[in-house]
């Protein structure tokens, strides 16, 4: 199922694009001064949250979980790899739910 695993990864390189642009977006946001730049900032922060990074995260976690179940799951379930996998991916939801928080 490579082209499975291509979506996940297409889906997770712009869930990343999202995470690393918007606390810099934040930065810019809290350098402007007038009220049209702190509007314009508003729009294009919760455009990229909820249009790009939050579906994006969405597609992520689809695809992954598809590809556990069409995989084969007896040797994920034994996977060391895919644990810590996991365990590190609630680091990044906890930083995910913390980027919404600002917004
Ligand atoms: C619910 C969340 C996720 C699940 C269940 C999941 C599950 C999987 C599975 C089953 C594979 C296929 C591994 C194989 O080819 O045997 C895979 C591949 C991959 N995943 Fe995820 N994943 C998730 C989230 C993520 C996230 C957040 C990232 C990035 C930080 C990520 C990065 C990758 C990469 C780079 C591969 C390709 C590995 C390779 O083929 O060498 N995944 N994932």
């Amino acid at each position: 199922m490579l082209w499975l695993k291509a979506l996940h990864l297409i889906a997770m390189v712009c869930w990343f694009a999202g995470l690393f642009y918007l606390p810099r977006l934040y930065v810019y946001h809290t350098m402007s001064d007038d009220s049209a730049s702190d509007e314009r900032f508003k729009i294009m922060e919760r455009k990229l949250f909820f249009g790009i990074m939050t579906p994006s995260m969405i597609a992520t976690f689809v695809f992954g979980i598809w590809l556990l179940i069409d995989g084969a799951w007896q040797i994920y379930s034994h996977a060391i790899w895919l644990h810590v996998k996991l365990a590190l991916l609630l680091i990044l939801l906890i930083y995910h739910y913390f980027c919404w928080q600002r917004e």
